[in-house]
């Protein structure tokens, strides 16, 4: 089966194309294209995502990172060689599915006249968690790609994805001989949780941050620290050079409580009020960084030994946009093979961390695997709490 896939819950536009065979003991993938179109450096100037201003982007980017991925994935029997106009019926519908999105709107019907359907069998798109105005974005131009090409969407939750970046490796890869319990450990901009699939990638959240996520923290102390927006890798960069400072100790906020949760909110205010009107060294600043990113690695590593214990555990997945960091990693890497050497640690190769449209595809066959297509179009809606 090949299915097109569409992420835009947050500052990555990305479209995708994988062809996946198999069950939900043992199937086999091969990316086709996974194209990206990144909103960074718009976004770094205003020091954040606002909403409305990734919504208006990915109305933007959308079309060309189709077209993009279409080429990559077929060379070039997606293009008609004579582009010929849309009928005024499909001219309707696309206008009744993209009102809302003007630029959008504008691009596809300049652009869909020059593209063959693609030889596809379904296709995928965020549903959430994300920003709703972004995800709205992704979802309306599935939708009227779909009634263009009359194909079937599976609507995916945005963590799920992060969990199956996990498997994917190089072009082609398989998820077979999965060992539950399963447990993964996601962290990004969004969200901070441990959830758990004791089988058939079924999900139950067992912790969760209780204010601020992890990513969220790292890019405020970043900011406190004059670094630039995302503040994951600057952080990563200059703890780099730090040295451990008695006099930067900071808390390990819920390192001891007996549950799964995280709350990553005062390790921020303590930082806040470490170089607040304070004379901040170049030495200091990278004395602080490597102090915050050992105390969140604690943290984090520290819940999820216990979580995995409790639970069982047999394989522990990383994901999410912080799940980059190389000083994380190499911590559960460590503390993994020094206490739970059994357990089948599965980290993601840096490169699918970030928001991307390949996992979103994967996680659509596995859906298609568990539940076959929606019936109702209608029904797909961005939500942006959605939960596993
Ligand atoms: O998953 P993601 O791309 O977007 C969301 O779904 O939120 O995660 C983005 C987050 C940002 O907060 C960014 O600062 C953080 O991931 N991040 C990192 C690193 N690279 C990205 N945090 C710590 N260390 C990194 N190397
Ligand atoms: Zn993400």
């Amino acid at each position: 089966m090949r299915i097109l896939s569409i992420e835009t819950s947050c500052d990555e536009t990305g479209v995708s194309v994988i062809e996946a065979s198999g069950d939900l003991e043992s199937s086999t993938f091969r990316i086709l294209a996974n194209s990206i179109s990144s909103q960074i450096d718009i976004h770094r100037q205003y020091g954040g995502v606002y909403p409305n201003m990734a919504k208006r982007e990915h109305g933007k980017n959308l079309l060309a990172t189709l077209t993009d991925a279409l080429s990559t994935a077929f060379g070039d029997a997606v293009h008609r060689t004579d582009p010929k106009s849309l009928s005024s019926n499909t001219i309707l519908k696309i206008k009744d599915i993209l009102e809302r999105e003007d630029e959008l709107l504008k691009h596809t019907l300049d652009e869909l006249p020059k593209i063959n359907k693609p030889n596809i069998d379904a296709m995928a798109v965020t549903s959430g968690p994300g920003l709703e105005p972004a995800l709205w974005v992704g979802i309306n131009f599935a939708k009227a790609l779909s009634a263009i090409w009359g194909l079937p969407i599976l609507p995916i939750n945005h963590m799920e994805g992060h969990i199956f970046s996990s498997y994917i490796s190089g072009k082609e890869f398989t998820i077979s001989n999965v060992k539950f319990p399963l447990l993964a450990l996601l962290i990004s901009g969004g969200h901070t949780e441990l959830v758990l699939s004791e089988k058939g990638f079924l999900y139950k959240k067992i912790g969760q941050t209780r204010d601020d996520a992890v990513g969220e923290a790292f890019d405020k102390v970043a900011r406190m620290l004059g670094l630039s927006y995302p503040g994951g890798p600057e952080i990563s960069r200059l703890a780099s050079n730090g040295h451990s400072a008695e006099k930067f100790k900071l808390p390990r906020p819920m390192l001891n409580t007996n549950d799964f949760d995280f709350s990553f909110s005062g390790l921020k205010t303590a930082v806040l009020y470490m170089v607040k009107d304070k004379k901040i060294t170049e030495r200091d600043r990278a004395d602080i960084a490597k102090e915050f990113e050992q105390a969140v690695s604690d943290v984090l590593v520290k819940k999820t030994l216990l979580a995995t214990a409790r639970h069982q555990a047999k394989t522990l997945v990383l994901g999410g946009g912080v799940a980059a960091n190389t000083r994380i990693r190499a911590a559960i890497t460590k503390s993994f093979s020094d206490n739970m050497p059994d357990v089948e640690i599965r980290l993601p190769e840096i490169k699918s961390t970030t928001d991307n449209a390949a996992m979103i595809a994967v996680a659509g066959y596995i859906q298609y695997l568990k539940n076959g297509f929606s019936k109702n179009l209608n029904a797909i809606k961005a939500k942006g709490n959605l939960s596993l």
